[in-house]
């Protein structure tokens, strides 16, 4: 059977992600019982981090270990990858000896490459184009907390960047409406404004994206590889911040949510990630248990 991949939320049909999701949550409940459940024994991750990160190399790590496998970081530092050897190649070796590789890098093309060449199926754990990853633990923690997401809207605050184009496929793929709100410049992906023109509501006002919205959203304002931008964009996303009082404006039961890391002060009010509709922690243990399902969808179900 041909190599699945997760390059994008588009690589799993709409009835995959919805069964992939109510796995992340029956796996966290057989977690919270104690239950040891190793069905990746003996099996491998390689993990490429060509960028930072706290929650992504923790929950696939956790993720490993838990399922009875293990995992390699690899950091650009001490590979050949990052002294200039061909991703091909890369990708035609270290698919030899692992079961998944799960990478993080900078363009989407380089996953792509990767995934090309490689005999093992091939995780985006964020790109500059992409963070599917998070998405999955997202969706779960908005139907853990309201039910299901389709027919509902979404409001996207800020930065047209990774996190929102993912969002614009998770509208697609998950059904729900989203209404993008970020600076004139800032849009996202054009492409994917114009094929999924139907899903989207775009607009450079915050307030008007939040009204009604049942799940705010919002992501740092300038990401990673764009820290020398930063102090332009805080200048020009200042009107983008989420606080108490924009969530006021959204629906009665609206959630919020936040990738994390976050910045109090910038994207975020200092109370906002404390509010009461605040659900990041949660979002954030998601990753845990909705990696822990992508990971048997993609070496064991199959
Ligand atoms: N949200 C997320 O991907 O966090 P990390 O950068 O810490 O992995
Ligand atoms: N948009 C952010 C997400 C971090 C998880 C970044 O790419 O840095």
């Amino acid at each position: 059977m041909a190599v699945r991949h997760f390059l994008t939320l588009l690589d799993l049909s709409p009835a995959e992600l919805e069964a992939l999701i109510a796995r992340a949550i029956e796996l966290k409940s057989m977690q919270r019982r104690g239950e040891i459940y190793e069905p990746l024994k003996n099996r491998v991750l390689g993990m490429i981090f060509e960028k930072s990160s706290t929650r992504t190399r923790v929950s696939f790590e956790a993720a490993m270990i838990q399922f009875g496998g293990g995992s390699i970081f690899l950091s650009p530092r001490d590979t050949q990858l990052g002294r200039g050897e061909p991703i091909e190649d890369s990708a035609r070796v270290m698919s030899r000896m692992v079961d998944a590789v799960m990478i993080r890098t900078f363009g989407h093309d380089k996953v792509e490459t990767f995934a090309k060449y490689s005999r093992v199926p091939v995780i985006n754990a964020l790109t500059d184009d992409h963070h599917p990853c998070q998405l999955l633990a997202d969706i779960q923690a908005y139907v853990e907390h309201r039910g299901s997401i389709r027919g509902k809207t979404v409001a996207w605050i800020g930065d047209g960047n990774n996190m929102c184009n993912s969002f614009i496929h998770a509208a697609a793929q998950f059904d729900f409406h989203l209404n993008i709100a970020c600076p004139a410049g800032f849009e996202p992906n054009g492409e994917l404004l114009l094929t999924y023109r139907d899903r989207i509501t775009l607009t450079h006002d915050p307030k008007a994206a939040v009204k009604g919205a049942h799940l705010v959203v919002t992501d740092v304002w300038a990401s990673m590889g764009q820290e020398e931008e930063a102090e332009d964009r805080a200048a020009k996303f200042r009107d983008f911040q989420v606080s108490p009082a924009l969530m006021d404006l959204a629906a009665k039961d609206a959630l919020f949510m936040h990738c994390l890391p976050a910045h109090r002060g910038e994207e975020v009010s200092e109370d906002m990630l404390d509010d009461p509709r605040s659900v990041v922690w949660d979002e954030a243990e998601n990753r845990l248990h909705a990696q822990k399902a992508l990971l048997e969808f993609l070496l064991v179900s199959r």
